[in-house]
């Protein structure tokens, strides 16, 4: 039985992931900004709710208190903002300040934090729920600007996390879910909420630290996120 850390598990992708795990008979400790709306997590087994809001260093801090010495075996870094009225250049400042706190801060904070927590664990493993719209390689147009490069720097972020907890012997990888039918994607996404996440949880099964730093498509092969699919890092200095 593994204890299970997941931010934003109050509703989309990471109540589905509570809820397949808590099935499995996983401990959760699923995260909500509001704990008293976050019915559905609450009623799951083995699961406990915090309240955690990822923009925010205060709420962040005190997650030492609320998680306590427990070990995490696996974090899901899940919570993320997407804006509908995310256009091209003419994007919101403060909307784009806000989503690069939530969606690339705030994961970096969270991974920082319970460190001492997935040190504690025998098999310890991390991730970044990330997005094809954070891979250079699939731009076609400038539309989407704050989600995508905010996505692009968790991407970013997720891989230097890789190097600070490679010599810790975890593995962190990133984990793109394909388009989903949650209230981010919409109801128009290609794929159903419980296929996309029984197959990020088969991928997960399988992390090691041969994967590290990798961003691994919901079938489990590598998804190129460059606009040229790797560059000769000997070369670029
Ligand atoms: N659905 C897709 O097609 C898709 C594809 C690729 C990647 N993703 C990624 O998957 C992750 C989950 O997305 P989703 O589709 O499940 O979206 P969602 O249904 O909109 O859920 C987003 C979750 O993030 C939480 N959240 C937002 N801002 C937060 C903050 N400041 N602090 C803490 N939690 C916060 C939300 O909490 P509240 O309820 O309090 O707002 C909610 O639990 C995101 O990182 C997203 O980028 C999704």
């Amino acid at each position: 039985m593994k204890t299970i850390f997941i931010t934003g598990a109050n509703r989309g992708l990471g109540l589905e992931f509570a809820k397949q795990y808590s099935a499995q008979g996983h401990n959760i400790i699923g995260t909500a900004r509001s704990e008293e709306t976050a019915t559905t997590l609450k009623s799951l087994p083995n699961t406990q709710v915090i309240q955690l809001d990822v923009s925010s260093a205060e709420s962040i801090a005190k997650l030492t208190e609320q998680v306590g010495d427990r070990a995490i075996d696996l974090l899901i870094n899940n919570a993320g903002v997407a804006d509908s009225s995310d256009a091209g250049l003419n994007a919101d400042p403060e909307l784009w300040v806000n989503a690069f706190k939530v969606n690339c801060i705030g994961i970096v904070k969270v991974a920082e934090i319970l460190e001492p927590n997935l040190v504690k664990s025998s098999k310890a493993v991390a991730a970044t729920i990330g997005s094809q719209a954070g891979c250079l390689s699939v731009y076609r147009d400038d539309s989407k600007l704050i989600y995508r490069t905010t996505k692009a720097a968790a991407n970013a972020a997720s891989v230097l996390l890789s190097w600070h907890f490679k010599p810790l012997n975890i593995p962190y990888v990133t984990l793109r879910p394909g388009p989903t039918k949650t209230d981010l994607a919409g109801p128009n996404a290609q794929f159903d909420v419980d296929d996309t996440v029984s197959k990020l949880i088969a991928v997960l099964e399988n992390v090691t630290m041969e994967h590290t730093g990798l961003f691994l498509d919901r079938t489990g092969v590598v998804f190129p996120w460059l606009p040229e699919e790797r560059w000769n890092v000997e070369t670029v200095r």
